[in-house]
């Protein structure tokens, strides 16, 4: 059995209180809202009562750092997200950025000093509040830069700059977030598995080999808004009703796709003008195809725009399409995949190596060319992104655990 780690689990909680819904809906912490900006000095105080030197970059990422003998060498990096979507659990992130603090107490209770020094990050935006997630670890890696902040909005159209100035941050100077991929030796990520494979397998603990990629399409289909009573059927253009065809088309084309495990999912469909006495003359849904086979899924991507084209003449609709994520799907970096794996034996655990079905801050230092990996920890019933999201005590403290060896190994 692994180390009880108490103080972990104190903090989860006091975390989970910071949320912008009542606890029966779970927590909602969006990013750079003041209820983050609240989570952000608590982390950072923790992590100061690690023995961290914490600072926040200029993208709000919150950043401890523990001195290696040999600090001038690339160093190694932990951590995750500690923003939420909506009406979601108290684990998603938060179990890494925790974690990775836990593992610095652990390493000085064992009296480790590691050569390469060891950041602790707190990432800033993993979730898709504007569209794109990873928005932290993109900066970081260079990916993401002051026109992004301007082009992308959230659900009230509030654009990523202007929340950034609303956080104290400035938008213009978030490249100077950016680090060298040279200077990071490797990243590795503590992280809930949000998925059941795990509890299926009755597996305490798993090693990501490969991480699944995201490509998300915002779709407008425009119709005409007419009256409901007045206007007959033959001729109607009827925005919603094509919507649904799509819908049922995405779940059909993912369900039938050539890997298998290519998913898709509409999660937002706006309808205007919204009247129940109004034909919808317009529908906005956001749709999310994924699988760590990209053929796979740009094969549905593909099967998805020309149903587009036929549903659009059947019905008389006009479509637009813009392209809101597309991410590589990847493998994980041998070096940390052997660290994890390596860790994971001294405790006694064999890993189950997985696939992730969820896309993470590692995947932005995957593709920034930095040597990358997870280490999973068991969702209770496979449930993540809701309130019912739980991951037991012990299997948390056996993650700190193993990631606690994985950095010694990493920082050596
Ligand atoms: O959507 C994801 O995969 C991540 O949990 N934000
Ligand atoms: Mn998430
Ligand atoms: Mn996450």
């Amino acid at each position: 059995m692994p180390e009880p780690r108490p103080r972990i689990h104190d903090t989860l909680r006091r975390l989970a209180a910071l949320s912008d819904t009542p606890p029966e809906r779970g927590v909602t912490r969006e990013v750079y809202t003041p209820t983050y900006m609240r989570a952000l000095d608590l982390l950072r105080a923790e992590m100061e009562a690690a023995g961290l030197r914490t600072r926040v970059d200029a993208m709000g990422n919150l950043i401890g750092h523990l001195e290696g003998t040999g600090d001038d060498l690339p160093r190694v990096a932990t951590g995750s997200h500690f923003d939420t979507t909506l009406d979601a659990g108290a684990y998603d992130g938060v179990v890494g950025v925790l974690g990775g603090i836990e593992a610095i107490h652990v390493l000085q209770e064992k009296g480790i000093t590691p050569r390469r020094g060891i950041d602790v990050i707190g990432l800033a935006g993993e979730e898709p509040r504007f569209g794109l997630g990873c928005l932290g670890s993109r900066t970081i890696m260079g990916q993401l830069g002051p026109s992004d902040a301007e082009r992308l909005r959230d659900r009230e159209g509030v654009t990523l700059a202007a929340a950034l100035a609303a956080a104290g941050l400035d938008p213009t100077r978030m490249t100077e977030a950016r680090v060298a991929p040279a200077d990071l030796h490797a990243f590795i990520e503590l992280h809930v598995e949000q998925g059941g494979t795990l509890v299926a397998g009755d597996r305490a603990l798993g090693v990501v080999e490969r991480v699944a990629a995201a490509h998300d399409l915002r779709v407008t289909l425009y119709g005409e808004a007419t009256h409901s009573g007045a206007t007959p059927m033959p001729g109607r253009r009827d925005a919603l009703v094509g919507a649904a065809e799509l819908v049922l088309e995405v779940q059909r084309l993912a369900q039938a796709s050539s890997s298998g495990t290519t998913v898709g999912t509409v999660g937002v469909l706006h309808v205007r003008p919204g009247a129940a006495n109004v034909v919808p003359g317009e529908v906005e849904l956001v749709i999310d195809v994924r699988d760590s086979d990209l053929a796979s899924r740009e094969a549905v991507v593909a099967g998805l725009r020309r149903a587009l084209d036929d549903i659009g003449a059947r019905h008389g609709l006009r479509h637009e399409v813009e392209t809101v994520q597309e991410n590589t799907p990847g493998p994980c970096a041998r070096l940390v995949v052997d660290a994890a794996r390596a860790a994971s034996l001294e405790l006694g655990v064999e890993p189950l190596p997985m696939t992730s079905g969820a896309y993470h801050d590692t995947v932005s230092f995957l593709s920034g060319g930095v040597a990358g990996g997870m280490i999973f920890i068991p969702s209770e019933g496979g449930i993540s992104h809701s309130p019912l999201e739980f991951t037991r005590a012990e299997h948390i403290d056996l993650g700190v655990g193993v990631l606690a060896g994985a950095l010694a190994r990493l920082a050596a």
